[in-house]
């Protein structure tokens, strides 16, 4: 019986990069099974079952549950849970994708039972201690046999860590594969705000309208922080409608911090955690895209959106120096101008990066085969 390669899974941002990598590996790997774990880091239905039916992806063979709470008892618990199923089914190697508390957590299982571990989207770098991903990315690199990467600046990060370059293979970004498989699938924005109870023309005023997400710690959950940062939200929406699908964390901090009522009556639209049908569908749209997420960085590179990242740092560097994206950090002054320039069509234009082209799955797919079969997998 062929071992299979056991594909891990845990929050929203790992289900755009696995879709793409499972289509690939039953396409031209077809000789060595993939068994999807779910680790249940994420579980609310928006978060999870629906972006799991927008990007076709298989149920999952087996779903951990595990659920929320710190990081050491989230890690941890995901250890426990993960351990036995290597014991069941044995694994050819363990493929994690990203950053996420769920892809250290499975890779440390992993190298420990001598199960090689392959990390798509590695050596991506903020060089930001404070942020959990940040940890999460040192640490699965440092134990990674195989690693695939998205831009060519991560090879010099590795490199810098003493990962011998042998391990790593540049095959371009996962996201894009998914963005370029759904577009033409995106669900118009008027649907999206009827969905979630608005008028379906609120966002066909002349300016057009701008979309926000946010959910990193370091933005939402200092009270003064994020009340200053929805003050310039407010400021920016009088130049342009903003719509903010938001995560479950971000929304919990709204209301513990008596920050909703401000919004009460004005062009900021709270939408509930969007799937991945809609967040196209706004993004592409969208006049502007103000975010501290990693993927919609890279996302609106692709789509050629402006994008302004409130965060200090950017571990996707390439969305920068090619892409729209400029990092406008908490200032205020830094985003209500960075606003302004896109607005007035100034925003950065930004060219697609190379192997952002929707086949790096493929790319990952044939490589991985050739060198599990030279280590007597699969044939
Ligand atoms: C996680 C990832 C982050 C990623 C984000 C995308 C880590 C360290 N962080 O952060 O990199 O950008 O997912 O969303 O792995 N919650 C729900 N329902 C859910 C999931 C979470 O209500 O389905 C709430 C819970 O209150 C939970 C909180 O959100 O405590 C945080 O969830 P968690 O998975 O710990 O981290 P995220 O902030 O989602």
């Amino acid at each position: 019986m062929m071992k299979p390669v056991i594909c891990v899974v845990g929050a929203r941002p790992n289900y755009m990069k696995m879709g793409p990598i499972l289509r690939a590996f039953a396409q031209h790997m077809p000789e060595i099974p993939a068994l999807l774990v779910h680790t249940g880091q994420h579980y609310d239905h928006a978060m999870n079952a629906k972006l799991f039916a927008d990007l076709e992806l298989p149920k999952p063979d087996v779903n951990l549950e595990v659920g929320s709470g710190t990081h050491a008892v989230q890690t941890a618990e995901i250890m426990k849970r993960f351990e036995p199923i290597l014991d069941t089914h044995g694994a050819s190697a363990v493929l994690v994708v990203g950053d996420v508390n769920s892809t250290i957590a499975c890779a440390l299982v992993a190298v420990k039972k001598g199960i090689p571990v392959v990390h798509v989207e590695a050596g991506l770098r903020s060089f930001d201690r404070a942020m959990p991903e940040e940890v999460n990315r040192v640490l699965t690199d440092q134990i990674a046999d195989l690693l695939y990467t998205t831009e060519r600046s991560a090879a010099g990060n590795l490199a810098r860590e003493g990962i011998p370059a042998e391990r790593i293979v540049f095959t371009g970004n996962v996201m894009i594969d998914s963005l370029r498989f759904n577009l033409a699938k995106a669900i118009p924005a008027a649907e999206t705000m009827q969905a979630a109870g608005f008028p379906g023309d609120l966002l066909d005023g002349p300016a057009g309208f701008g979309v926000v997400t946010l959910h990193r710690p370091s933005n939402v959950d200092d009270p003064a922080v994020f009340a200053a940062l929805i003050d310039t939200l407010l400021t920016a929406s009088e130049r342009l409608p903003l719509v903010f699908p938001i995560h479950p964390r971000t929304r919990g901090n709204l209301e513990r911090f008596g920050l909703l009522t401000r919004l009460e009556g004005k062009r900021i639209y709270l939408l509930p955690p969007q799937g991945y049908l809609e967040m196209l569908g706004l993004m592409s749209r969208a006049r502007v895209v103000m975010t501290d997420s990693g993927g919609i960085q890279e996302e609106t590179t692709a789509l050629g959106v402006p994008c302004l990242t409130l965060r200090e740092n950017t571990e996707r560097p390439i969305t920068v120096d090619q892409g729209t994206n400029t990092l406008v950090g908490r200032d205020r002054d830094a985003i209500l101008a960075g606003l302004q320039s896109s607005l007035h069509g100034d925003g950065k234009a930004g060219r697609i990066p190379e192997f952002w082209d929707g086949a790096a799955a493929q790319r990952i797919a044939g490589h991985l085969f050739d060198w599990l079969k030279e280590r007597g997998e699969g044939v």
